[in-house]
């Protein structure tokens, strides 16, 4: 019979792996969840008496709140967590390799490696190993390998794949009531055992019928695939959205009319100054190296074309500010709102908003930012990282950070919204405009502001995938 989950570790307090587990500690009040890193810092967040947590994340503090302290714990005691666990997911990072076989593009595998390698020098019982982490397909066999070769007599382990399909800003909503859960096993009767005895604790919660057990390859491959096909429908919008400038069209009223039928749909059809996040380009290029690795050129060419439709729609949007201030931006001071990679987040990985404003120093425009979430210092990180050419010193030369938006824009020549915060629906734009260079110009990038009533006001305002100008 399937073995009773009592006790989980979660390796890695990240995104995902704290999120994650900390929605199951919630809802399985039976269970032990204890959620161990290596980072100390990050685990003293997440302890913090005031849950002041290394994340933001609507509705996680409340999570923690409940949960904390009563079965749901956190530590830097990674192998006292795993001795201790009879299911264990590993749930650290996966970043693009960025030298060596397949930099730019594979996986770099090193943190799944060394957590299995952990899990297996320092079990001493029986575990069920569940990889969470968005890895290419056939990992799961390579951490079967390690876990087997290093293994002590009377341990065995049955691997699993539960990829998680969390969007972060919506990470405890979708946590609560996901659309699916998917679990990977091996097909034998030992991984069909383990695969119930994951299901049986989703189940404290998410209805049988949306557990759906697959075998490992394809449960690997749907995450990448989902992944894939989502950022392929914005990289779609995306270039309808490029024809409509050009024709006069409006992108919002082509969305609405294709998202009607049935069998396109409504959701994630947003135009936008391109998508973020760490999974996306990250998942598509993977997908583009399995297809080379599987001398499928054709294939890969496809899905490499979504993220270079996304570079296109950045550099687009860069540009069109160019030349609407006059073919130059030198010298002149943007404001920019937003700095995460979407709204309700605090990440600012792969974020749309650092190529704009890297494309707006090389320019040697001022750049004044305001994100309502994101840290200063990962600011100063990620633009460092995106201008390799600049010192630190040069670039606060140029960039400013500043804490409110009205603030952001004052005495600007131009306003460009990156990111969709509700808040800057609500700025007070007459104010803005009063305290703006003329002509004042706003330049949104997310479809967020009423650009009649910003022009009514006074405002110069040009909007992805809308012909009309200014
Ligand atoms: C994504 C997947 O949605 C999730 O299922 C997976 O587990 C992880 O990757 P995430 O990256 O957190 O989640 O956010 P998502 O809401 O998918 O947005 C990704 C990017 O696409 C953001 O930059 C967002 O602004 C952009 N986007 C999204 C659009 O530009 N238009 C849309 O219509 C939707
Ligand atoms: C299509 C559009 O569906 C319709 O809205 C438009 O008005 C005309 O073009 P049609 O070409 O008649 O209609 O058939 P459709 O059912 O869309 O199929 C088109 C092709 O795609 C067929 O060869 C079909 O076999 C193929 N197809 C469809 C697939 O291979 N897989 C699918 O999942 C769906
Ligand atoms: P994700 O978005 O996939 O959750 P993050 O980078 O937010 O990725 O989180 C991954 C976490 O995993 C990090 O906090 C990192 O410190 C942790 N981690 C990486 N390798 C190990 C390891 N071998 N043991 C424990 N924690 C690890």
């Amino acid at each position: 019979a399937p073995i009773k989950v009592t006790k989980i570790c979660c390796i890695g307090a990240g995104y995902v792996g704290g999120p994650t587990c900390a929605v199951i500690a919630l809802k399985c009040p039976h269970i032990t969840v204890t959620i161990v890193d290596l980072n100390q810092a990050r685990v003293d967040a997440w302890n913090s008496p005031d849950f002041a947590l290394p994340i933001y994340e609507p509705g996680l503090v409340d999570v923690v709140k409940q949960a904390r302290g009563r079965n749901l714990f956190f530590s830097t005691d990674v192998d006292k967590g795993i001795r201790e666990a009879d299911l264990i997911f590993v749930s650290v990072n996966t970043p693009t390799k960025k030298s060596g076989v397949g930099a730019g593009f594979a996986a770099d595998l090193n943190y799944v490696e060394s957590a299995t390698r952990r899990i297996a020098a320092v079990a001493t019982s029986s575990k069920i190993v569940v990889e969470k982490s968005t890895v290419p397909c056939r990992t799961a066999e390579s951490m079967r390998t390690i876990l087997e070769a290093n293994s002590k007599a009377g341990t065995h382990f049955d691997i699993l794949s539960n990829p998680e399909f969390l969007a972060e800003g919506t990470a405890i909503v979708d946590l609560f009531s996901p659309d699916r859960v998917l679990i990977g096993s091996l097909q034998t009767p030992e991984g069909k055992s383990a695969s119930q005895s994951l299901s049986d604790v989703y189940n404290n919660w998410v209805p049988k019928e949306r557990i759906l057990s697959v075998g490992l390859w394809s449960s690997e491959l749907s995450k990448l695939a989902a992944n894939a096909m989502l950022a392929q429908r914005i990289s779609s919008i995306n270039a309808l959205s490029a024809i409509c400038e050009a024709t006069g069209a409006n992108i919002d009223e082509v969305a609405h009319a294709i998202g009607f039928d049935s069998r396109i749909g409504p959701k994630f059809l947003r135009a936008s100054v391109g998508f973020g996040g760490s999974c996306f380009q990250k998942d598509i290029l993977n997908l583009v190296y399995l297809s080379e690795s599987l001398h499928l050129p054709q294939v890969a060419a496809y899905w490499r074309q979504v993220v270079e439709m996304n570079e296109y729609q950045k550099s687009r949007f860069s540009k069109t500010v160019v030349d609407t201030l006059f073919n130059t931006i030198t010298g002149k001071h943007i404001a920019v709102l937003g700095f995460a990679f979407k709204a309700d987040t605090g990440d600012t990985r792969e974020s749309a908003s650092i190529s704009l404003i890297r494309d707006f120093l090389s320019e040697r425009a001022y750049v004044t930012i305001y994100d309502p979430q994101v840290e200063e210092a990962q600011i100063w990180l990620d633009l460092s990282e995106a201008c390799p050419t600049l010192t630190l010193e040069a670039i606060k030369k140029q960039v400013n950070i500043v804490h409110s938006a009205v603030e952001a824009c004052k005495q600007k020549e131009a306003v460009v919204i990156a990111t969709e915060w509700k808040e800057f629906r609500e700025i007070d734009w007459q104010t803005v405009y009063d305290d703006m260079s003329k002509p004042a110009f706003v330049f949104d990038g997310r479809l967020l502001v009423d650009a009649e009533k910003l022009r009514s006001i006074g405002f110069k305002v040009t909007t992805i995938g809308r012909g009309e100008r200014l």
